[in-house]
């Protein structure tokens, strides 16, 4: 029986001691209330992911400001003090269930479905976004048209950043993670489809990065050096899979050294199938590039929900820890299963339609 001696091997992501190399994946479920906050049924849920054995929990995308940030109805958010306050329950169950947990910092940018704060939506161009909006988190029909945000807002943002991240770290929270992959405000600003700026915030990859270099300096500025801060970066976009790059491993280098060099603790690079090469004609994969370049601790995610493959992923070296997303959430006692050599239920994405709400039954704690 394979033993997954790597996966289960503890792990040191800056300040902090994971037990293992498993981490759960951000995945939104828009099950807060409607006014951002976490609630009982969030703390059970997150429970769950922490008593299964997932050595570090990634939370869903949540937001850090009352302004435009919120993407979603029923996200949650750590906007406030209030907000910030209703996250204590979950943080405290999952230290309790011998987990650690990481609040991933989250701007819509132009792929808003439902803000409660104001009515248009900001992005570094008035693009309109490509495909249409996420039915399992309450849209429908094609994105709204953003406004080009101001230099003077950029700076806003920036700061908001780092105020939620403080609010994390004080409401106890292991560290904060920067979203800025998978077409979201931060990555808009990374591809030139969407960002036209002739500013310092467009142009150039150098340029296009700037911003989240910028968002993890002011956070590092805020938390210390303590405080874990890392970054999720990716090619492809909730609406825009296929994405790449263009300039392939160049673009990576650039990226990675960026984020490296704003002192980041760590990369999370997500890929529709991480093992993949990241670039057409072979090569490495994005997270083997992420370490290469950031020369940073890195989390890989991406169908490696199977175990061999998830092992293998952090045997050659490409990565230092696994994120699981779909497969964790049928399988939230994944890291004991797979140690126990149990096996693992399928993932049908039925699970997440009409609707990919948090449902009773996957909140139902064993004690
Ligand atoms: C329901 C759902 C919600 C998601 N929400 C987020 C999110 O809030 N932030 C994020 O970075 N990724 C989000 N993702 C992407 C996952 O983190 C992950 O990248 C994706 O599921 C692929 O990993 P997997 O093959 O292990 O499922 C979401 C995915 C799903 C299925």
């Amino acid at each position: 029986m394979n033993t997954y001696s790597r996966l289960f091997t503890p792990f040191r992501l800056g300040s902090v001691t994971l037990p293992n190399r498993i981490a759960l994946a951000p995945m939104t479920r828009t099950s807060a209330e409607a006014s951002g906050l976490a609630n009982d049924r969030m703390v059970r849920y997150y429970t769950r992911f922490a008593e299964g054995g997932f050595g570090l929990i990634i939370t869903e995308g949540t937001y850090p400001d009352l302004a435009h940030s919120q993407a979603y109805a029923n996200q949650p958010g750590i906007a406030d003090e209030q907000q910030a306050a209703s996250w204590k329950p979950v943080v405290e169950a999952v230290h309790r269930g011998g987990g650690r947990i990481i609040c991933q910092l989250m701007h819509a940018g132009a792929l808003v479905q439902h803000n409660r704060f104001v009515r248009e939506a900001v992005a570094p161009s008035a693009v309109i976004p490509k495909g249409k909006q996420l039915e399992e988190h309450g849209g429908s029909g094609e994105f709204a048209v953003p406004r080009e945000i101001t230099r003077e807002e950029i700076d806003i943002v920036v700061e908001h950043f780092a105020s939620a991240a403080l609010r994390a770290k004080q409401a106890g929270f292991d560290g904060v993670e920067v979203h800025a992959a998978n077409g979201y405000l931060l990555d808009q600003f990374l591809t030139e489809e969407t960002n036209r700026r002739q500013d310092a915030y467009g142009g150039s990859t150098e340029n296009r990065v700037r911003l989240t270099a910028r968002v993890l300096e002011a956070i590092r500025q805020a938390v210390g050096p303590e405080f874990v801060v890392g970054v999720r970066i990716s090619q492809g976009k909730v609406n825009d899979f296929d994405h790449k790059w263009r300039n392939g491993e160049a673009d990576a280098r650039i990226i990675f050294e960026a984020l490296a060099a704003a002192k980041a603790d760590y990369i999370h690079t997500t890929e529709y199938k991480a093992y993949l090469p990241a670039f057409a004609g072979g090569g490495p994969t994005l997270a083997a590039l992420a370490k290469t370049y950031g020369g940073l601790p890195v989390i890989a995610n991406g169908k490696l929900g199977e175990p061999e493959r998830a092992e293998r992923m952090l045997a050659e070296g490409d990565a230092d820890l696994v994120a699981i997303g779909t497969s964790a959430l049928v399988n939230p006692d994944w890291p004991r299963k797979v140690k126990a050599g149990l096996p693992l239920a399928p993932f049908d994405h039925a699970f997440l339609h009409p609707i990919a709400t948090i449902r009773e039954e996957e909140c139902a704690l064993s004690s």
